[in-house]
């Protein structure tokens, strides 16, 4: 039997994230049948108050499946195979997006970047300008890389496209970035969004979806990828223009209730929220990196910097799973490990989905305190999150 840990587990990942009691309630729910009209009166305001956070008043196509499922789900609906599409690389997610697209021989250009920085709008740019024959389809982009913690300027990109007047579609991953931070996805000019249940949503992960623009739906028709449980166009004929197959009820009566949550607190407040106690996060990560041969941020550019993630790198001799297998161990805190080529380098603080300060308070104290049993130099760094908080 495991042994209990007493008291609440701080749950730092950077998805799934904390689920508030309330929806964990709304979801306590019995079998019913979903074509009931108690169930339709939940689905048509879930998806409503889902096109209001996306600022979108367009279709969603909603998929039982995580976010890598809306990945496929979107790729195989826009484009053939010979399609040629631009991902923007930067870090593990804009990674396998790529390699998933790949695997429907849809014909991938990686825009390499440096990844503590992200992509410079002058190189994607000069690339969209190169391409007079518009073979590029679609520029696709993370809009916060959850393994770097760069957050992409998504209205640049779009000056990018429109400056290059290039017309290929503009897909956006918002899976860490959507009711963590703004995003408009209308005002913006984005043909199709990826989104997923577990992190801004505050649901479990289970539920993903694409919202699409009308030029987007244009190119699904166009699509000839092989799909079935994935495929649009039988979707647009059913009720619930999602789904092949059963409905899952349960994720739809929580979104009810997150997404009322989050109306309830106003977008622009939840938006500030994060950016709060993401700037307390990072000014306890600054803090620490004032000592010699510590921690640093990884992002290395401020206009970057995610407010529902941060990324720190640990120094070269220190194996960055040890520090959070303290903080899991003797706190139980729970953080993000480093990804791919960043394994063991970094580790990651979640703070997105249902948080207030004394929650990052306490994550920031037990990191620092892992920061001290593993003898690694650092300067005051709750201190300083305190003094972010009271400024
Ligand atoms: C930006 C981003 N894209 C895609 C994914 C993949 O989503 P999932 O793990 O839900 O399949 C994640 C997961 O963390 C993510 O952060």
């Amino acid at each position: 039997m495991p042994v209990r840990k007493p008291g609440r587990h701080f749950f730092a990942n950077p998805g799934p994230t904390n689920i508030p009691d309330s929806v964990l309630r709304a979801m306590d729910r019995a079998s019913m049948d979903f074509v009931e009209a108690d169930f339709l009166e939940i689905f048509d305001t879930a998806r409503a108050g889902l096109q209001k956070l996306l600022f979108h008043d367009g279709e969603i196509f909603f998929y039982a499946a995580t976010g890598h499922g809306a990945w496929e789900a979107t790729m195989v609906n826009l484009f053939s195979p010979g399609d040629t599409v631009l991902v923007i690389g930067g870090g593990y997610f804009s990674t396998a997006w790529a390699a998933l697209t790949a695997k429907f021989g849809i014909q991938v250009e990686m825009l390499e970047v440096d990844w503590r920085r992200g992509v410079e709008m002058a190189h994607l740019q000069a690339t969209l300008e190169a391409d007079k024959s518009h073979k590029i389809k679609a520029v696709c982009a993370v809009h916060n890389e959850t393994s770097t913690s760069v957050k992409l300027p998504l209205p640049e990109i779009r000056a990018a496209l429109n400056d290059a007047r290039h017309p290929a579609l503009f897909l956006a991953d918002t899976i860490s970035s959507l009711g963590c931070f703004e995003f408009r996805m209308a005002d913006w000019g984005i043909d199709a969004v990826v989104g997923g249940s577990q992190k801004g949503l505050m649901l479990p992960a289970g539920l993903a979806f694409t919202a699409v623009s009308a030029k987007g739906l244009a190119a699904h028709k166009k699509s000839t990828c092989p799909k079935f449980y994935f495929d649009w166009s039988p979707m647009l004929e059913r009720r619930f223009r999602s789904f092949t197959g059963t409905v899952p009820i349960v994720p739809f009566f929580g979104m009810v209730e997150s997404l009322r949550l989050l109306e309830d607190e106003g977008f622009e407040n939840v938006w500030a929220r994060h950016a709060r106690l993401a700037g307390a996060t990072r000014a306890a990560a600054k803090a620490w990196a004032s000592a010699n041969d510590g921690v640093q941020l990884y992002c290395q550019d401020p206009s970057r910097y995610s407010d529902s993630v941060t990324t720190i790198l640990v120094p070269e001799t220190v194996n960055a799973d040890a520090v959070r297998e303290i903080l899991r161990e003797k706190f139980n805190v729970s953080t993000g490990g480093g990804l791919a080529a960043l394994n063991g380098h970094v580790f990651r603080i979640g703070h997105m989905g249902d948080l207030n300060e004394p929650m990052i308070l306490g994550t920031l104290a037990a990191v620092e305190m892992a920061l001290k049993l593993s003898q690694i130099p650092h300067g005051p760094g709750v201190a300083a999150a305190m003094e972010f908080l009271t400024a």
